[in-house]
């Protein structure tokens, strides 16, 4: 079975390189996050999850602890998307805990390209695993893992994020030949 980044090459090369510079728009560029971006990391987060936002303290804190791994979009002037993606200590699992692409900048592939870059990084440091986890109604984020071979086999896992926040728990394998998990986005 070939690799997602294999399925869906980056149509200019390089994530690194701006792309969707097409409606007139400035070009996005996919990037790792910098202090400076806080207010504008929390600022979209909040449009992302109005009802579940993180408190800045949070935030501030997955920047000082793993900053290296939050991708971010950017157009020069605003960010348009995030992912957060932490490896457990024993370097075997990685939980996507946040995926975020604003909302007038969906279905352009964006929070594939996000998820993509996330894998190969993973894939180059050997992570065994990934997981996260979905909101069972979040049609659009379960078809975007399901196309790059996430898998959700335990089924729905009730309360899994507190009273009545149920939880679906996919995962993805990363080894050699990309076998899709036996067996998290936070908010789903
Ligand atoms: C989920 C989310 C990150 C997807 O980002 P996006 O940039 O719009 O997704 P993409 O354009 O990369 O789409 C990739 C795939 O996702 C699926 N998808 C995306 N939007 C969809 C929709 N509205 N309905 C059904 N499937 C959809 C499709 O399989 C699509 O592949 P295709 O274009 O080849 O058909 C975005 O909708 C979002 O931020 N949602 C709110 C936050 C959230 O739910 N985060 C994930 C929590 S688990």
């Amino acid at each position: 079975m070939a690799l997602p980044e294999e399925r869906f090459p980056f149509p200019g090369g390089r994530s690194d390189q701006a792309f969707f510079a097409d409606h007139g728009e400035r070009p996005l560029t996919m990037r790792g996050v910098t202090e400076a971006d806080l207010p504008e990391l929390l600022r979209v987060d909040r449009e992302v999850f109005p009802d579940d936002p993180y408190p800045y303290f949070v935030l501030r804190q997955h920047f000082d602890v793993h900053g290296d791994r939050i991708l971010v979009l950017d157009d020069g002037e605003c960010l348009h998307g995030y992912v957060l993606f932490v490896t457990t200590s024993d370097g075997y699992v990685c939980w996507v805990l946040s995926l975020a692409v604003s909302p007038d900048q969906r279905g352009r592939g964006l929070g594939r390209r996000l998820m993509l870059e996330v894998l190969r990084q993973l894939r180059r440091e050997r992570v065994h695993e990934v997981r996260l986890t979905v909101e069972p109604a979040n049609a659009a984020a379960i078809m975007l893992y399901r196309s790059l071979g996430f898998s959700a086999e335990g089924g729905v896992r009730r309360d899994y994020l507190g009273p009545g926040e149920d939880r679906l728990i996919m995962t993805l394998g990363t080894g050699p030949g990309l076998t899709p998990g036996p067996s998290g986005l936070r908010r789903g």
